[in-house]
């Protein structure tokens, strides 16, 4: 995180002071960095170099139209999972042509909304959608290139929830029938098999299931190949871990290069579907504290985030670590950071040392990605203001939500006559 760093004792990012971005736009806020967004995205963009691919950036991690647009001037692609995604990033200028769509439940009309927008591959999730997208794409008089996703069946080790790439779990094609679905698929007049696809799993902090996933998916292509079905590029997915304590992730020119070792002669493009390794450790979560409240069991920090601004900690267990703007200097007391929203599980830090006064303000760390996108108006609470910081200059990406966000929609009942 070397964008957020400190300087004569209080934390920057880039070269603007959290304490005054706070000041000035309030808290709780997240905080993104333009540098650290370009970076995490450069590391990919080299480590793939020039053998042919492509990065498609996994929208659902952070989806905030700034971000987007940063990442579509760096010429990154990207993986969708829904109509509403492919429209944001249309919307931040990225070029269809370089977007895949996931996601185990499209909707005809997400399909052909898909189609018409000219999406460079579907990675279809199941025989069931096989069929839908066929007929859609026969009716609209289009061809749908299509990958498929298969599931390897291997063991991320990962939490889970995040865990994708089992047999257990709801995503891609057991790999045993996948050679059944692409004949299938061949069989189709309006699509066209270009790809594999697989997903394994979120925050992998390990190289070993990738390829354990990569070498299973290469025999796959074997098998296709002695089918007369050429495959022209393998989507790995996404995945890489990130560094929120003490975690040793892979980085993105270790894990491609492997990657690429493993093809041998087998000439095909690779695509990646990057998302947490990209944005979560470009942005913070800056609170502030409310009250605090020092009990005979625990005490307890009352900061101005809660569960509906960052539900990591209270759905998955996850640490982030939360460190201060301004740190004191004297006696660290141990502090469980709690939110203002009525429920036990709202935390959003447990047990850490810090020297806190009320008003104090922190920053929690790593928290660019799975955190505002996963937020909510639990508690009506508005959702938090996102900026985007790049060098000196300040920019709103997203207001803080008010009273009209929170019930745009909403209708009372009409007044009953008298
Ligand atoms: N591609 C597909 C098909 C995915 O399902 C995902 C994430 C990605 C790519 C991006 O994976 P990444 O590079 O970000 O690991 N909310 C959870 C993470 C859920 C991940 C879901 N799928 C969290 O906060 O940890």
């Amino acid at each position: 995180m070397q964008d957020f760093h400190y300087r004569d004792g209080e934390m920057y990012v880039e070269d603007v002071p959290l304490e005054a971005l706070a000041r000035d736009h309030g808290t709780p806020t997240y905080v993104y960095s333009r540098a650290a967004l370009t970076r995490a995205y450069q590391a990919y963009a080299e480590a793939l170099g020039d053998h042919p691919g492509m990065i498609c950036y996994a929208v659902k991690a952070n989806s905030n139209l700034a971000v987007l647009q940063v990442l579509a001037q760096l010429g990154a692609g990207f993986d969708i999972v829904s109509g509403g995604e492919l429209q944001r990033v249309m919307r931040a200028g990225a070029d269809p042509a370089r977007v895949v769509f996931s996601g185990v439940g499209k909707t005809a009309a997400e399909m052909t909304e898909a189609l018409r927008a000219g999406v460079h591959c579907f990675n279809v999730e199941s025989a069931a959608e096989l069929e839908v997208l066929a007929q859609v794409a026969a009716q609209m008089g289009r061809t749908a290139r299509v990958s498929l996703r298969v599931n390897p069946d291997v063991d991320a080790n990962t939490h889970p929830y995040i865990s994708t790439g089992l047999k257990e779990n709801k995503f891609g094609v057991d790999i045993d029938q996948a050679r059944d679905v692409y004949r299938r698929a061949q069989a189709l007049p309006s699509l066209e098999i270009i790809g594999i696809d697989s997903h394994i799993g979120s925050q992998l902090t390990e190289l070993a299931p990738f390829l354990d996933a990569l070498d299973r998916i290469l025999a796959l292509l074997d098998h296709l190949a002695e089918d007369g079905i050429a495959i022209r590029h393998l989507d790995l997915g996404g995945g890489l871990g990130v560094t929120y304590q003490d975690e040793d992730p892979p980085s993105p020119a270790t894990y491609i290069n492997a990657a690429k070792a493993r093809l041998g002669d087998r000439q095909v493009e690779l695509v990646f579907e990057p998302g947490r390794s990209i944005a979560a450790a470009a942005g913070v979560l800056l609170t502030r504290v409310i009250y605090l409240k020092p009990t005979a069991q625990r005490n307890f920090a009352i900061v101005d985030a809660a569960m509906n601004d960052n539900i990591r900690p209270a759905l998955y267990q996850a640490w982030q670590d939360v460190k201060p703007i301004r740190p004191r200097n004297g006696t660290a007391n141990t502090w469980d950071l709690v939110g203002p929203v009525c429920e036990t599980g709202d935390f959003i830090a447990k047990d850490r040392q810090l020297n806190l006064e009320v008003g104090d303000c922190l920053a929690m760390m790593v928290a660019g990605a799975y955190c505002f996108a996963m937020s909510s108006n639990y508690n009506s609470r508005g959702r938090a203001a996102e900026l985007l910081i790049d060098g000196q200059q300040v920019h709103v990406a997203r207001v803080r939500e008010d009273f009209d966000h929170l019930v745009r929609g909403e209708q009372l009942l009409p007044q009953s006559p008298v």
